[in-house]
């Protein structure tokens, strides 16, 4: 039975800006870095106890909760069909090392904030909601990006999944392991349950939307992305002794490599996005000549076409760059460009327009698990306006009216799909 376009109104009301800017502070004290932002890396002790005060958050709301085995957290309210999927929609609380109070979060505590409106309001929705918090979407502390989504599909083996290490040497298995104990939660979720729908709302992470005066991105899709590994080994050498032409400098052939790779990557439309985040330096002591580098590669693009030509032409470049030393690299996330459903896209659409808000359709720059979600079942995305389009910075800022906003655009979504 379809719920009424009155009772959907009733839950769109009942979306709360106060209760979810409240939830947003809370989030933002956990992992704060006293400069505004939050380091809350994935798997790490404030990424728990964030995940920690939701699941007291659903406890209070009698929602139930279950993890799977990369720690994708569900949280779920019944609904009167116990066959039915649910409609799902969440996003992530981990965060970069110098991250804001928005990326991420919002999504999470958007999808929360529909299933406690919809409490508050006393319905019960034909097919069940969840909200979902998934594990390491940021990639900072453990590679790649969007790791607990992508297992969750099967696009990332788990056992891989569970052996990558950070710089340190920890484990996503004994970081995990250690989170998992936190959380407790009994019920255990299985890899790629059926989803009836999913759905994640997000702050834009540019400035497109605020510079233009809307209030929601219709995200049409997400841009494509390349991630490398690149290893320079050179030979560590005195710095007062060692003559140029025998030196195997690695952080001179490193630099040659960024440079050549930065005139290949220019164009003059300014939509290639290519980004040399990491760059580690061994023995990284004044007076030896380096021996080795590790530098990472982010590659997007919206082109299938044009990101596979750019990429594919990393390994030469850097070869032939390699001042006599040797050098490896190593694909490690290959994510095609992703198209939304129209349907889902649509039905966004009319919720923004039945609710009088400015929206436009949109390419997502930033990635997102909603990509992985993308093969499994039909899956949209929506974005609100933030400040200045800054975002991975501590400065990173969104209104409260505008999350407001986005959150009721979710929550009649959700309805709609919930009541077929
Ligand atoms: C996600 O944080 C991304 O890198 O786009
Ligand atoms: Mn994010
Ligand atoms: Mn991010």
């Amino acid at each position: 039975m379809s719920e009424s376009s009155a009772t959907i109104a009733t839950v769109v009301k009942a979306v709360r800006e106060d209760r979810l800017w409240q939830r947003h502070m809370e989030m933002a004290s956990i992992g704060a870095t006293g400069r505004g932002g939050v380091n809350r890396q994935a798997l790490t002790p404030e990424d728990a106890e964030a995940r920690l005060r939701l699941l007291a958050w659903a406890a209070m709301r009698g929602f139930s909760t279950s993890v799977d085995a990369i720690g994708n957290v569900f949280m779920h309210r019944a609904g009167k069909d116990s066959t039915a999927s649910p409609v799902v929609a969440g996003s992530h609380l981990d965060t970069q090392p110098t991250g804001g109070n928005f990326d991420g979060v919002y999504g999470v505590l958007a999808a929360f904030e529909v299933l406690e409106a919809v409490a508050d309001v006393g319905i019960v929705t034909n097919n069940p909601l969840e909200a979902v918090v998934w594990t390491n979407e940021e990639g900072a502390r453990f590679q790649p990006t969007t790791m607990g989504s992508a297992v969750f599909a099967s696009a990332l083996p788990l056992e891989t999944a569970l052996a990558t290490t950070d710089a340190a040497g920890i484990s996503v298995a004994h970081a995990l392991a250690e989170t998992m104990q936190r959380l407790a939660i009994p019920q255990r979720r299985a890899f790629r349950f059926p989803m009836a729908a999913y759905l994640e709302a997000h702050i834009e992470q540019g400035p497109i939307l605020e510079a233009t005066h809307h209030t929601i991105g219709i995200v049409s899709g997400i841009q494509g992305l390349r991630w490398f590994r690149v290893e320079v080994t050179g030979e560590e050498a005195h710095a007062g002794t060692t003559p140029r032409r025998i030196r195997k400098d690695a952080f001179v052939a490193a630099i040659c490599m960024v440079t050549a790779l930065q005139g290949l990557m220019y164009d003059t439309a300014d939509t290639v996005r290519f980004t040399v985040g990491r760059f580690e330096v061994t023995p990284n002591s004044p007076n030896t000549v380096p021996g080795r580098v590790l530098f990472t590669i982010d590659l997007r693009h919206p082109s299938a076409e044009v990101l596979s030509r750019l990429g594919d032409q990393v390994d030469a470049v850097c070869h032939a760059q390699a001042h006599g030393c040797s050098v490896v690299v190593t694909e490690t996330l290959y994510s095609p460009p992703v198209e939304f459903d129209p349907a889902i896209r649509d039905l966004l659409k009319q919720a923004a327009t039945r609710q009088a808000l400015v929206h436009m359709d949109i390419v997502s720059g930033a990635t997102h698990d909603a990509k992985y979600m993308a093969d499994l079942c039909p899956s949209g995305m929506l974005f609100v306006p933030c400040r200045g389009g800054v975002s991975h910075n501590e400065a990173e800022s969104a209104t409260p009216s505008d999350l407001a906003a986005g959150t009721r655009v979710l929550a009649e979504v959700m309805l709609a799909l919930a009541s077929r």
